[in-house]
């Protein structure tokens, strides 16, 4: 039994669209996932961690909702064109991590790791947080933000079963699954438009 089936019941990380991810996410979406006002809230809280440095976007597109261009920015997502469009990046990466959840980076390569609305389709979150701490240098932190949006046939569906207070437990239970974060800090912070809740920790 792996160690995650201990903390999140049985068919929690189905979905409805079981496919390879290739097939939905092989479309651009060159889009706006949350609205302007959301965005504004979510650059607000990037900059108030401090997103500066090396930087990984995790499950990036073309925009990675940073204010100002950090040093260096590796975005990781699943479609080659939307990571192309992402004009800030360094070095993008294509990667499936609900197929393969290791990072493809050495041990300590990022100050900071960032992921915007799109925790929500992992499969195998605590492995994947793992590895995110795995690549944070020490005091690195990584950074959630999220909205009540997604495609719903991509998301697991524990996500999909409960309300914004549950997807704040659900990302805070990754973090303590992991064993690898200090104690995460939660937030809904104030946004004109689309709600935006924000969970990170630091690597512990
Ligand atoms: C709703 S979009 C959000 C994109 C971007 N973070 C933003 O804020 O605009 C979800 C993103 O998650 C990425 N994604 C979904 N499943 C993934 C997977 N299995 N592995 C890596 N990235 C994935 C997709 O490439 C897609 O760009």
């Amino acid at each position: 039994m792996a160690d995650t089936d201990l903390t999140f019941p049985q068919g929690f990380f189905d979905r409805s669209d079981a496919r390879d991810d290739a097939v939905f996410y092989g479309p651009p979406r060159l889009v706006q996932h949350i609205d302007d006002a959301a965005v504004a809230t979510v650059s607000a809280f990037y900059d108030e961690v401090g997103v500066d440095g090396d930087v990984l976007d995790l499950m990036s597109s073309w925009v990675s909702h940073l204010s100002t261009p950090p040093r260096h920015l590796t975005v990781l997502g699943m479609n080659t064109a939307e990571l192309r469009a992402n004009t800030w990046a360094h070095e993008r990466v294509v990667h499936d991590l609900n197929a393969d959840p290791r990072l493809p980076f050495a041990d300590a390569s990022f100050d900071t790791v960032v992921s915007t609305v799109s925790v929500d389709y992992l499969t195998r979150p605590v492995e994947v947080f793992r590895e995110v701490a795995r690549v944070l240098r020490p005091g690195g932190t990584f950074a959630i933000a999220f909205s009540n949006r997604c495609f719903p046939t991509k998301a697991v569906r524990g996500w999909l079963a409960t309300d914004d207070a549950g997807h704040v437990r659900i990302v805070r239970d990754y973090f303590t699954a992991s064993g690898a974060f200090g104690e995460p800090v939660d937030e809904q912070r104030p946004s004109a438009g689309d709600p935006v809740f924000t969970v990170r920790a630091t690597r512990a």
